[in-house]
């Protein structure tokens, strides 16, 4: 146990482990707030006696080894991890479960995959020991200024960390609420974090094609269409991403003079929690097809050999503007309402599937509502969706909510011209198109489905179930013989 640690036995109400950027700053988030008092620890001391030199004022219990990081904290213990997800996670877990009691707490406050989380739940808790997955989004500045957080784990642990969390959390400008709800047990945090980053990686798409169907559509240089990112900021679609979309797209490259969109290279990365959010969407069965394309459109960025390929394959002539731009800039703001409506539509879908399958009692109201502040995905119309739970809690679907229904016939018109605009002038819009296909499903009275089942017992008497009758049926295609029924 170092010197320094069993000096100050038990004075800390919380601790952090890892102290990279997004550990440091939610350490000096949590010393900030009355009440608290942090011990810190990092595998590397050099790093703690870093923080330590750098922010006096945050009165940090630091520690050099896990036990002395034990001793200092007051009982029940509870630790927040905030290491890279997977195998030093598990490390850290390993460390921490040697040197707590039964009764303490651990919470992952990583971006860890919601199965892992569920699994890391049930080891740990067999040591009598709390496990709480717990999604934190906002970024660097988040973690420093108030994050909004998605805890998982047990009542038991909410009771200790519910205060805690509330003291750290962004507060709505709407009603100073903080962001913070106890999202449900074990998995439920993580999972939740998990779809705001898929609902993310749609969002971010949605405004990447808006941006790059007006530049090609109108000309408009990128710091024009800056200030109309920043003039639609103003109104409905007033949002974090699009509020920084124009501070990206002012930004002027130092060296070149260009702007500075234009110098980075256009291929998106992605560290994973937005196929996270498909995989599960495919497992669960639920169509989030917004959200796959916007992950597949990083993905195909991404493939350089393949793009240089294809650059000669034949597409529509290249001179092109719209007749009218601000017409058509109106078009895709409308149209970029619309899909944004249906990459929330779909996200909740996944909650409502996801807290079915595992059991989870999520509250969605709460969750429109912890996404207000604080994280990426903040939105002004998150208050809408709220509103939509509190009016009907079985609500099958958000983009039926009257609110959505309204906004999306509002927007649909237009949202049709741009997607055939951008199809006819072979712009990309994965997301525009995608969520119109599926919004034009979810609403048509028939679908080729029927087709695909009498196709499906043509070749593997699958059978199928008619429109006028109840029963299972299966027809002897090369017989001519109509329908035997097979089973009810
Ligand atoms: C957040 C972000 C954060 C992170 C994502 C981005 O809510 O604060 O979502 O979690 O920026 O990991 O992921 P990609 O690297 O996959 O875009």
């Amino acid at each position: 146990m170092s010197e320094n640690a069993s000096s100050t036995q038990g004075q800390a109400n919380i601790g952090v482990v890892g102290l990279a950027v997004m550990g440091s700053n939610l350490a000096r988030n949590l010393a900030s707030r009355a009440g608290n008092t942090v011990a810190i620890y990092n595998r590397t001391y050099a790093k703690t006696q870093e923080l330590l030199t750098e922010h006096p004022e945050a009165g940090f219990v630091a520690s050099e080894d896990y036990v002395g990081f034990a001793a200092s904290l007051r009982t029940p213990r509870t630790a927040i991890i905030m290491v890279q997800a997977g195998a030093g996670t598990d490390a850290v877990i390993d460390e921490l479960t040697r040197v707590f009691e039964p009764g303490d707490i651990i919470v992952d406050g990583g971006n860890a995959r919601f199965t892992d989380t569920i699994a890391r739940e049930g080891r740990v808790s067999e040591k009598g020991i709390h496990f709480v997955g717990t999604g934190i989004s906002g970024g660097e500045e988040g973690a420093l200024h108030g994050p909004s957080i998605m805890p998982g784990g047990s009542d038991e642990s909410w009771q200790t960390l519910g205060p805690i969390f509330r003291s750290i959390a962004a507060t709505a400008p709407e009603d100073g609420e903080p962001c913070v709800t106890h999202v449900g047990h074990d998995g439920a945090g993580h999972f939740v974090k998990m779809i705001h980053n898929g609902i993310e990686y749609s969002d971010m798409q949605l405004i990447g094609e808006a941006y790059d169907l007006i530049r090609r559509g109108t000309g408009r240089s990128p710091a024009e269409i800056a200030d109309i990112f920043a003039e639609w900021n103003t109104g409905e679609l007033e949002s974090y991403l699009i509020e920084i979309t124009a501070e990206v797209l002012r930004q002027v490259d130092a060296e070149t003079g260009q702007p500075l969109v234009d110098v980075i290279l256009d291929q998106a990365g992605a560290k994973g929690t937005g196929a996270w959010t498909v995989q599960s969407a495919l497992d669960l069965g639920i169509p989030v097809s917004g959200i796959a394309e916007a992950v597949f459109a990083r993905s195909l960025s991404s493939k350089p050999a393949q793009r240089a390929a294809a650059r000669q394959l034949a597409g529509p002539d290249e001179e092109w503007t719209v007749d009218d731009a601000d017409a058509f800039i109106a078009d895709v703001q409308a149209a970029l309402y619309a899909s944004k409506i249906i990459a929330y539509s779909q996200g909740f879908d996944e909650i409502v599937a996801g807290a079915a399958q595992y059991g989870w009692d999520i509250d969605k109201g709460e969750i429109a509502k912890i996404w207000r502040a604080g994280c990426i995905i903040r939105a002004r119309f998150l208050n809408r969706i709220t509103d939509a739970y509190a009016e009907d809690p079985a609500l099958v679907a958000l983009v039926t909510a009257p609110f959505f229904a309204q906004a999306v016939a509002d927007s649909q018109e237009a949202w049709r011209r741009v997607v055939s605009t951008a199809a006819a002038r072979g712009i990309p819009a994965p997301v525009f198109s995608s969520s119109l296909a599926y919004y034009d499903g979810l609403r048509a009275e028939r679908l080729p489905a029927a087709l695909i089942q009498g196709q499906r017992d043509f070749f593997g008497a699958h059978t199928y179930r008619r429109t006028d009758k109840p029963g299972v049926f299966h027809t002897l295609w090369s017989s001519d013989r109509t329908e035997v029924q097979t089973a009810d």
